[in-house]
């Protein structure tokens, strides 16, 4: 018997592609510096091909575009609503989904829930890197799972994994995490770029090939220092991340990418003694409801994937004793609140050069859209001037440069979930008023900055 080729590895430049064999500091080629990254040199002779995997390289035909059956890929139920629904209403066969997070937040138990309810159906099989058999089955103990059908693995090495998978063949796979793997094909240290893309890379390859859901986990530092994640984006279908205050009880998924669904869509768990549970009514835990109306609070109705979501904005403006006044915004974008700041002053006349301006969006919701951006000036306005803003008020739209209030995305789909929360008055671009009105609801149209200014005040 032929003993296996020992696996070679070549370092290429990132700059420029050159290729050399051994590690240097400095691309002869281009000059540039530390840019040389180890990649696996796949040395396949013509005849190994089609020995591969057997049968797969013979469906590879090429075909008209109208002659694919465009039939719609089977979805699995994860059992937890929140989950498939970021998914884009389950799991897709086939599909590989990298699920990020600060360590701590909840992805390993995420996974061990909708595992333990994806085991009653069809072979799933979970692969630790990070945690000893034990201690998956003391948490799986305290989540009350009874882990019946799940099957584990605690191995690393990622040839070792698939060789087991194919001996397994699960319909849903977890592997936990990508950082702890490492490929035989190359020398570098677990959790380096290199082997972080080259052990997905297999995973992903697995996934296509035998039709299984496979979800990697993902380690993220506070500031995305470690690269490994970034680069695994663009190889996978999915990609979700945690996002939301480490320290409260509320978790929240969002489908950065999605190839079978919306992105930006958002899953909402609460994190307790028994786990991550879903939040059905997420509107209800970002308004933090007051008994009396109070100054620079208002509710503002934004819209993260598919499903408008209420969501209250509170403001601070105070004397601000620096030279260079603060500006501070937790959940939103700190450049477009400068931006709202300098509008605010040229056309609305009010300028804030000696205040500090302090926004936050309450639960730890991170708001992308720009319909926060009038809500987000009445309620810094708000603050200013002291003067409490109804209860039963909301507000969304735009705000160009020129002073003028944009109508943004599904405005009647805003409104009619605003009413469903007790909103009894909202502030709305021109554009986004339907016709007919809404039940229960009193709508003052605006088209500049001015007019909302009026209007709110
Ligand atoms: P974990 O899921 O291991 O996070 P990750 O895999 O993202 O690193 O742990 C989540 C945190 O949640 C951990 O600090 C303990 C806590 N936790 C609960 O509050 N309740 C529970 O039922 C479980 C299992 C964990
Ligand atoms: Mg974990």
């Amino acid at each position: 018997m032929a003993t296996a080729p020992k696996p070679k590895s070549a370092y290429v430049c990132n700059a420029c592609g050159a290729r050399y064999p051994k590690w240097a500091g400095q691309c002869q080629e281009c000059g540039a510096w530390n840019s040389l990254q180890e990649v696996a040199e796949l040395r396949r002779r013509p005849a190994e091909r089609s020995g591969g995997y057997a049968g797969v390289v013979d469906s590879n035909k090429i075909e008209t575009l109208a002659e694919v059956s465009p039939e719609e890929r089977q979805r699995v139920q994860s059992g937890i609503g929140e989950l498939d629904r970021v998914l884009g209403g389950g799991l897709v066969a086939g599909s590989v989904v990298l699920i990020g997070g600060d360590p701590g937040i909840g992805k390993s138990t995420l996974l061990l829930q909708a595992c333990a309810a994806l085991a009653a159906e069809q072979p799933v099989l979970y692969v630790s890197g990070e945690e000893s058999p034990q201690q998956i089955g003391l948490r799986a103990r305290r989540l009350g799972l009874s882990g019946g059908g799940i099957r584990l693995l605690a191995e690393t090495c990622v040839e070792q994994i698939l060789a087991h998978a194919e001996q397994e063949r699960p319909r849903v796979m977890v592997v936990d995490s990508i950082q702890t793997l490492y490929t035989e094909t190359l020398q570098s240290a677990p959790g380096s770029v290199s082997q972080v893309r080259e052990s997905a890379a297999q995973l992903v390859r697995f996934a296509k090939q035998r039709d299984t859901v496979v979800f990697l986990v993902g380690h993220v530092t506070k500031d995305g220092a470690l690269a490994g994640p970034r680069v695994l984006e663009h190889m996978v279908d999915t990609v979700l991340y945690f996002e939301g205050e480490h320290g409260g009880p509320f978790r929240i998924v969002r489908s950065i990418k999605n190839r079978f669904g919306a992105v930006n869509e958002l899953g909402v768990f609460s994190m307790g003694d028994q786990g991550l549970r879903e939040v059905k009514n997420p509107s209800a835990i970002f308004l933090s409801r007051h008994d009396q109306p109070v100054s620079g609070s208002l509710v503002m109705v934004t819209r993260e994937g598919t499903r408008p979501l209420l969501v209250e904005v509170q403001a601070l403006v105070d004397e601000s004793p620096l030279a260079n006044p603060r500006r501070v915004a937790l959940g939103l974008d700190q450049n477009r609140l400068s931006m709202l700041l300098a509008v605010l002053h040229r056309h609305g006349g009010i300028g804030m050069f000696n205040q500090d301006v302090f926004v936050n969006v309450v639960g730890g919701v991170r708001i992308a859209e720009t319909a926060a951006d009038l809500p987000v000036l009445l309620a810094v306005l708000s603050s200013y001037r002291d003067r409490p803003l109804p209860l039963d008020l909301a507000a969304f739209g735009e705000i160009g440069l020129s002073g003028e209030v944009r109508p943004v995305p599904n405005g009647p789909d805003r409104l009619r979930e605003a009413v469903k929360h007790g909103i009894r008055r909202a502030i709305v671009p021109k554009g986004n008023a339907p016709k007919e009105g809404v039940e229960g609801l009193e709508i003052t149209v605006v088209r500049t900055l001015g007019e909302a200014l009026g209007a709110a005040f």
